[in-house]
């Protein structure tokens, strides 16, 4: 059990690389031609699974600190794996890899963890039928999955569900089919797939629309060096720490900035934060370092539009609504009950032990803002959930009572370092 630390922010950080990303560099350069340099990739769990899987089907990396080099062997060079690849706790790795294995030349099985054997993988084994793949999951549509890979073919697939986990396995299914390929996704999902590819040489249009996008197969694709910027995702923790704890005054460095992601920055600035972004000349994605303080903060409504823009970070957004002054509300964010727990009763269950007042609704939360929390259980729960460990280390530093958590490894899935950086960001406080 860990105890959580009080007091204000002070200092600047530099954040580890956006998992997103990281996934994308080692499958892409998996099957691309030559070298891929990664810089500053993210070494957590989830990208450490992707990173073994992409190993289990052939392919040599070599590994200094934060910079991996895949030596990859082209889009018809993965070899089949000895043993089942098994995804840990990552549903990114399962999802994109379900799409790269449906097209190779040999069979593949996928095995996770007790939480990842939860989460729904037919959002992506059917549409991925519709180009002619072969897929096997269980009676509940879940883990172990079995791809027979095949000949797939061009197809034009209407998702129904926003997600750019199922729409990455389309375009690298898309890849390898006999023509062309569209999928039309149902709102704009964060698009690092699309580009890598685009960098890599791919012919992958997005329409202007921006939910249509057209691939062209059999690209040859050239490895290139990514650099990795900082997690958006990561950072949003100390976005939101910094706002809510007085006296914080922090700047986290090199943060990616890509407007499918920033919908955590879009809804702090609604809600009266004190937030400056001072954009970087970078050569890959977009990236900023972002100054933020204390701010007083306003209720907030968040609807089904926003929510892929902000999918990850809505347990903060109800920390946020918790703090800020009166009633918000969080709708059309049923895709939050799929996540690594089902993150509407989660985030309820542990916010309610702080004495904050919500309700959970089928696709979302009420929540409503209050001044002074009551603690009514000091010992709080990641759930093993990262996301869920990290929100209520946050939340905890609002509270002047003693709080422990449980299971805190489990943030290691995305942020090895967070307590460490957290605490640098504590020692560095300014007595006001
Ligand atoms: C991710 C997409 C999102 C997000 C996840 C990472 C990705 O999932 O929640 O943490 O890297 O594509 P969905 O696209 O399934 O919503």
């Amino acid at each position: 059990m860990f105890k959580l630390p009080k007091s204000g922010l002070h200092g600047k950080l530099l954040l580890p690389g956006d998992k997103s990303i990281s996934h994308r560099a080692l499958l892409i350069g998996a099957i691309s031609n030559g070298p891929t340099v990664i810089k500053h990739f993210l070494r957590s769990n989830d990208c450490l699974s992707t990173l073994q899987a992409i190993k289990d089907l052939g392919i040599n990396v070599e590994q200094h600190n934060t910079d991996i080099i895949v030596h990859g062997k082209g889009i018809k060079g993965l070899q089949q794996a000895a043993k089942p690849l098994d995804m840990g706790n990552s549903g990114t790795t399962t999802r994109l890899i379900m799409g790269l294995l449906a097209g190779q030349a040999f069979a593949s099985e996928l095995i996770g963890d007790a939480s990842l054997q939860k989460r729904p993988m037919r959002r992506v084994s059917e549409p991925l039928t519709m180009m002619g793949a072969k897929i096997q999951t269980t009676d509940d549509g879940t883990l172990p999955v079995k791809i027979t890979g095949q000949a797939l073919h061009g197809a034009k697939i209407k998702l129904q569900i926003a997600s750019a986990q199922v729409k990455s396995a389309l375009i690298l299914a898309a890849l390898q089919a006999d023509s062309p390929s569209t999928i039309i996704e149902k709102l704009p999902t964060r698009d690092h797939t699309e580009q890598m590819l685009r960098k890599f040489g791919a012919n992958i249009q997005t329409a202007q629309d921006q939910l249509t996008i057209s691939v062209e197969p059999h690209p040859e694709l050239e490895g290139q060096t990514v650099n990795v910027p900082g997690d958006i995702s990561s950072a949003a923790f100390f976005l939101v720490a910094a706002t809510i704890i007085p006296n914080s005054d922090i700047t986290l460095c090199n943060v990616n900035i890509n407007k499918t992601r920033t919908g955590i920055l879009n809804a702090l600035l609604k809600m009266g934060a004190n937030i400056q972004v001072t954009e970087l000349e970078s050569q890959g994605e977009p990236a900023a370092d972002i100054r933020v303080r204390y701010a007083h903060l306003f209720p907030i409504k968040i609807s089904e539009e926003d929510i892929p823009a902000i999918i990850d970070e809505l347990p903060l957004i109800a920390l946020l609504a918790a703090c800020a002054d009166g009633q918000s509300t969080i709708t059309g964010a049923q895709e939050l009950r799929f996540k690594e727990t089902d993150r509407i009763a989660t985030v309820a269950q542990e916010l309610r032990k702080l004495g904050i007042q919500l309700k959970e609704l089928p696709d979302g939360l009420i929540i409503e803002g209050q001044t002074a929390w009551n603690v009514t259980d000091p010992v709080l729960d990641s759930h093993g959930d990262h996301r869920i460990g990290m929100m209520m280390a946050i939340a905890a530093l609002r509270s002047t009572d003693d709080l422990f958590l449980n299971e805190p490894e489990a943030v290691s899935v995305s942020y090895p370092e967070f307590f460490t950086d957290l605490n640098s960001l504590l020692k560095t406080r300014k007595e006001v």
